[in-house]
């Protein structure tokens, strides 16, 4: 049987490889890097299902309308319909994997997250990513000596090779010895989000940097929702970059305030009363930037009457990090935080299924857009990884009845002009526009600025070509959406229009990028 190639070694490509193995179905996992080096590694608070341990009456449907109104009724409720339904097997699956859960008398434990009802996001210390990845690495190494997966770290995708409209494969490079080989069959995408884009402002790995996604675009697969950008509202500057002070600091009891008139404000709790500092993370952010612009300052995070035991057993990891990085501790100091670029909610253009709009090819996790409209909640990304993985891998399974024709891999020995990699000046300057354009706060002229600053970008190899069109994509989709919704806040259209309750999809047309609003599905009546 012929292999799925899945690009991207996170927690989504590793799910889709578990759910095809399963299935005695082989894959290919190709990765920049080992799966230990993965972003999901940096996933620090937890994933989200309703297990309902607290006896709080959590429910599904619960989890469900937390999500849409945390995206602000962009994401499609259909699938975050399947999300929310199938996430209690997904946590209960991690279980019965070995992932340590924090329990308390047997049960896992749940905790607070932002724009949540309920304490529903089951965590393991501060470090849920690694130890998480820890145990689905280990279930994929026994798949893998079985046959059933094929690992291939330091190899890289350089090129999505196409017949007919139709993506039939991919051409890949050992990043050691730079061999290159034609893989033929499925292709499922899991190469995270965009946030390579952003060196030094993101929480994010660097490796991500959406060169996949803008080949993708560049061949005509549709992407969606580039506009919503989430950034995380509690990140510390450490050695150049954004790191994570996760959400269930928060979620445990940490306040947010900023100095005012010599005492400490704890503004979100006097403007939000009912979820206070655990309001969705766009509201918070945003809330971040106006009180530091009007008072100056830093806003500060507050944690020093977290209790003993929540140090111990539930945030020892976060603790230990900022006494080590920043010198400072939590127990007693406050915490200057600052929003840092976090996640993408926009994506590969996919359906409910994970299919692309390029047939034969799959988009899961962070690269797709799919189940968090226009703001994510705090533990769905985990959560959105592992089911979307799973789904890409039922939807290939599913899609292909008969692959007997597909052609062996081929050593392949020619010019590929994607192979010269974005030059870091090219990089730097592509940066600088999308933030200048994609801030917390934006506005026609800003974006239209930053536009015609990237059109003044001459790109030069194929490569920086793609990478052009997919800013230009963020940048339009930005000014195109004349609303203020989730993460994207328009300070000359401060109001939500519901006319704009549609998904903006970018396409390539010819050379243009052009968008289009497509309206929501209504949800499906389930039995
Ligand atoms: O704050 C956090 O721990 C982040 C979690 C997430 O983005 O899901």
């Amino acid at each position: 049987m012929h292999p799925v190639y899945i690009i991207g070694a996170g927690l989504a490509g590793l799910s889709a490889a578990l759910t095809l193995a399963e299935q005695g179905r082989p894959s290919v996992l190709v990765s920049l890097q080992p799966s230990e080096r993965a972003q999901s590694v940096l996933a620090e608070g937890g994933i989200n299902a309703a297990l309902d341990t607290m006896g709080e009456g959590d429910t599904v449907e619960d989890h469900y309308n937390d999500t849409l109104r945390g995206g602000v009724w962009l994401a499609d409720p259909n699938a975050v319909a399947a999300l929310t339904a199938g996430a209690p097997d997904v946590v209960r699956r991690l279980a019965a994997m070995g992932v340590p859960f924090n329990r308390e008398d047997g049960h896992i434990v749940q905790r607070n997250f932002g724009g949540q009802k309920h304490k529903r996001t089951a965590y393991a210390r501060s470090s849920t990513g690694k130890i998480l990845m820890n145990a689905v690495i280990d279930v994929v190494r026994r798949h893998e000596a079985a046959g059933l997966v094929t690992r291939l770290p330091h190899h890289e995708c350089l090129r999505l090779l196409t017949e007919e409209g139709r993506c039939i494969g991919v051409r890949i490079r050992d990043t050691y010895t730079g061999a290159m080989t034609d893989g033929f069959g499925r292709v499922i995408l899991c190469t995270g989000g965009l946030c390579g884009l952003f060196p030094g402002h993101t929480t994010g790995t660097t490796q991500n940097t959406g060169d996949v996604t803008a080949m993708a675009f560049s061949l005509g697969a549709a992407l969606a929702g580039l506009e919503m950008l989430q950034y995380h509202p509690t990140t510390v500057g450490i050695a150049g970059k954004r790191c994570l002070v996760t959400e269930a600091a928060r979620g445990e009891g940490g306040r947010l305030c900023i100095r005012r008139d010599g005492a400490l404000w704890y503004f979100m709790e006097e403007k939000y009363p009912e979820l206070k500092n655990l309001m969705p993370r766009d509201v918070v952010a945003r809330e971040m930037y106006f009180v530091r612009r009007d008072l100056g300052g830093s806003v500060l995070l507050d944690m020093t009457s977290l209790p003993e035991a929540t140090w111990e057993n539930k945030l020892s990891d976060l603790r230990e990090e900022l006494m080590h990085y920043l010198s400072l501790d939590p127990k007693k100091d406050l915490i200057p935080v600052e929003e840092g670029i976090h996640y993408f909610m926009g994506g590969i253009d996919t359906d409910i299924g994970h299919r692309t709009s390029l047939p034969g090819l799959y988009a899961a996790g962070e690269c797709a857009c799919q189940y968090h409209g226009a703001n994510r909640l705090g533990g769905n990304s985990l959560l959105g990884a592992l089911f979307g993985g799973q789904t890409a891998a039922q939807s290939v399974m599913g899609d292909v009845h008969d692959d007997d024709d597909v052609p062996a891999p081929r050593p392949f020995t020619g010019e590929e002009p994607l192979a010269a990699p974005v030059s870091a000046a090219f990089a730097e300057a592509v940066c600088e526009i999308l933030l200048g354009g994609m801030g917390i706060v934006r506005s026609e002229a800003g974006l239209t600025a930053a536009l015609d600053a990237l059109s003044a970008l001459t790109p030069g190899n194929a490569r920086e070509r793609c990478r052009l069109r997919l800013a230009e994509a963020m940048l339009t989709a930005a000014r195109a959406r004349r609303e203020s919704r989730g993460a994207h806040y328009r300070e000359d259209w401060p109001q939500t229009d519901e006319s704009f309750r549609k998904t903006a999809v970018a396409e390539m047309q010819g050379d243009a990028v052009t968008i289009t609003f497509r309206p929501l599905p209504e949800r499906r009546e389930t039995s």
